[in-house]
């Protein structure tokens, strides 16, 4: 990675790493967030399935609300930008618990945390890094894997950030799914989500969610002429192609060595030894 390309994309923030599309200036302010009782935060470390997860909530909803870019995503003028909505607000983020605004914690809204296997999620970071002209260039997988392990990758380490939401996994404003889960049986999550949200969904709209969210569907909207290429939820890019790339479980196989996967290994039950997944 060359690193006067890392220094024109990349600052850290409190030991993290955030593009310079996240403004300084609004990270030191996140706190002067404000929080709504009805805000329902979506949560996810990068490359974890957040906008499938996007895709199914605004289905969910027949009222009006908006999607909001990340928190973390622009300069101070979005505090303002946020605070003028109207509408009921969705708010998409991959800041860990610890740097979440301290309003949305004392408001307890609801908040949707979406983890995958971290072996997947490096392996879409990496292809996300090779293919987008916001993130630093990034030579081989060799060393991409040696980055995501050190934490060294925008939003910081997969671990760090994953534990630090695991414990709040009992709290009753967090609903914690898997992308994994959702691959397996994506009605009976889409169950849960309006469930935690309060809405009732008849067994058919939900099939038709459903549908309407699978892999092939929701990479051919963004084909579609009238599709808002801009429009995405990711605070990484704003290019909507860039997202849906493979959409498979399992990826990790095509890519990591023997050596590699027992590093992994080695690492994950080391700093996951508290963890209960
Ligand atoms: P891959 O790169 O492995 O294909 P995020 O939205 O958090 O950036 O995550 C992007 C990952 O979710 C990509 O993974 C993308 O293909 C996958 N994804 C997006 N929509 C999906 C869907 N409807 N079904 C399955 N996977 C989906």
């Amino acid at each position: 990675m060359s690193s006067s390309t890392e220094a024109e994309l990349i600052h850290l923030f409190k030991g993290i790493r955030f593009t310079t599309r996240s403004s300084p200036e609004l990270l030191k302010s996140l706190d002067a967030f404000d929080a709504r009782e009805d805000d329902v935060l979506l949560v996810s470390y990068p490359k974890s399935g957040t906008h499938w997860l996007a895709g199914v909530i605004t289905k969910l909803y027949d009222t009006h609300i908006t999607i909001t870019s990340p928190i973390e995503f622009g300069d101070i003028s979005k505090l303002e930008e946020m605070n003028n909505l109207s509408s009921k607000r969705i708010i998409p983020t991959h800041l860990d618990y610890n740097m979440l605004p301290q309003n949305f914690k004392k408001t307890k809204c609801k908040m949707i945390y979406i983890s995958r296997n971290p072996k997947d999620t490096a392996v879409s970071m990496y292809h996300y890094y090779r293919d987008n002209p916001n993130l630093p260039t990034v030579d081989t997988w060799t060393a991409f894997f040696d980055l995501f392990l050190k934490g060294n990758v925008v939003c910081g380490s997969w671990f760090d950030h994953f534990l630090s939401w695991e414990e709040h996994e009992d709290d009753k404003n967090i609903l914690f799914l898997f992308y994994e889960d959702m691959k397996k049986d994506l009605p009976k999550v889409v169950k849960k989500i309006a469930l935690f949200l309060s809405l009732n969904i008849s067994d058919k709209a939900i099939q038709d969610i459903c549908n309407k969210s699978s892999f092939s569907e929701m990479k051919n909207d963004t084909e579609k002429e009238n599709s808002d290429p801009s429009h995405t939820v990711c605070a990484l890019t704003s290019n909507r192609k860039l997202i849906f790339r493979k959409g498979a479980v399992g990826d990790w196989k095509n890519h990591f060595t023997p050596k590699q996967n027992k590093r992994f290994e080695e690492i994950f039950n080391e700093k996951m030894k508290l963890s209960k997944m």
